[in-house]
């Protein structure tokens, strides 16, 4: 009867929908082991610890050679912060002191970085921040798609340890790697994004400022929007 087809065909939809979900959240076959049952109850849970850590995503990208930048550079430079941070600043590749150092953000930009963030009534202890490449294009040079592609998987999961409420992206690279996009970072900048749910304000890097002072006001509206968003959601 036609009736029961649709129900049948209805049913065996959702069982469908119902195994693939299962089979996303780590379990194979329909499988009731304490194991499985546990990564069900972690699934989407904030508050409840997968045996993911920046620990071990930093273990995982150990001494790093899935693009040519290993050749040049001396020191990875994973990111820096707080694990539990509400905002996470996503930068583009270390400069030379940040090469030497191993730590994000410590040159000339950095310094207007810290500034940025004591404006905002924040630290930098407070916030997390990092880079879409982790290592130092010689020169200083744009990142390539293949590095960017091979890095920022390490940047996404970084991420998604973190479930920061707010993502800060300086520049075009962070811009248009995180929100898939092609479009300009003056075009971007302005307003909220969402990155798998977290809500990102682009707005332009603290090296471009230093080069272009005037520029400055445009980032002290999004860090006022930013500010805003944090405080009314804290
Ligand atoms: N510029 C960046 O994008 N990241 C750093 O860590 C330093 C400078």
């Amino acid at each position: 009867m036609p009736e029961n087809k649709e129900t049948f065909v209805a049913l065996t939809e959702e069982i469908n929908t119902y195994l693939r979900f299962l089979a996303e959240t780590g379990c194979r076959g329909l499988d009731c082991s304490k194991k499985s049952l546990e990564t069900l109850n972690r699934w989407g849970n904030k508050n409840v610890s997968s045996s993911e850590t920046l620990e071990t995503i930093r273990m995982d990208l150990g001494d790093c050679r899935r693009c040519n930048l290993y050749t040049s550079r001396k020191n990875i430079v994973f990111g820096a912060g707080d694990p539990k941070a509400r905002l996470v600043f996503v930068g583009e590749a270390p400069g030379h002191k940040e090469d030497e150092t191993g730590e994000p953000f410590v040159g000339a930009a950095g310094n207007l970085l810290t500034k940025i963030i004591q404006a905002i009534n924040l630290s930098r202890d407070s916030v997390y921040i990092c880079n879409i490449i982790k290592c130092r294009p010689p020169g200083n040079r744009n990142p390539m798609p293949d590095e960017i592609k091979a890095c920022s998987p390490f940047l996404k999961r970084q991420i998604m340890f973190i479930k920061p409420d707010f993502i800060c992206t300086l520049g075009t690279f962070a811009a248009q790697t995180l929100l898939n996009s092609k479009e300009s970072v003056s075009r971007l900048r302005g307003h909220f994004h969402s990155y798998n749910g977290i809500k990102l304000i682009p707005t332009y890097h603290p090296a471009y400022l230093l080069r272009y002072p005037n520029k400055k006001r445009d980032v002290w509206e999004d860090m006022k929007k930013l500010m805003k968003a944090y405080q009314e959601n804290g």
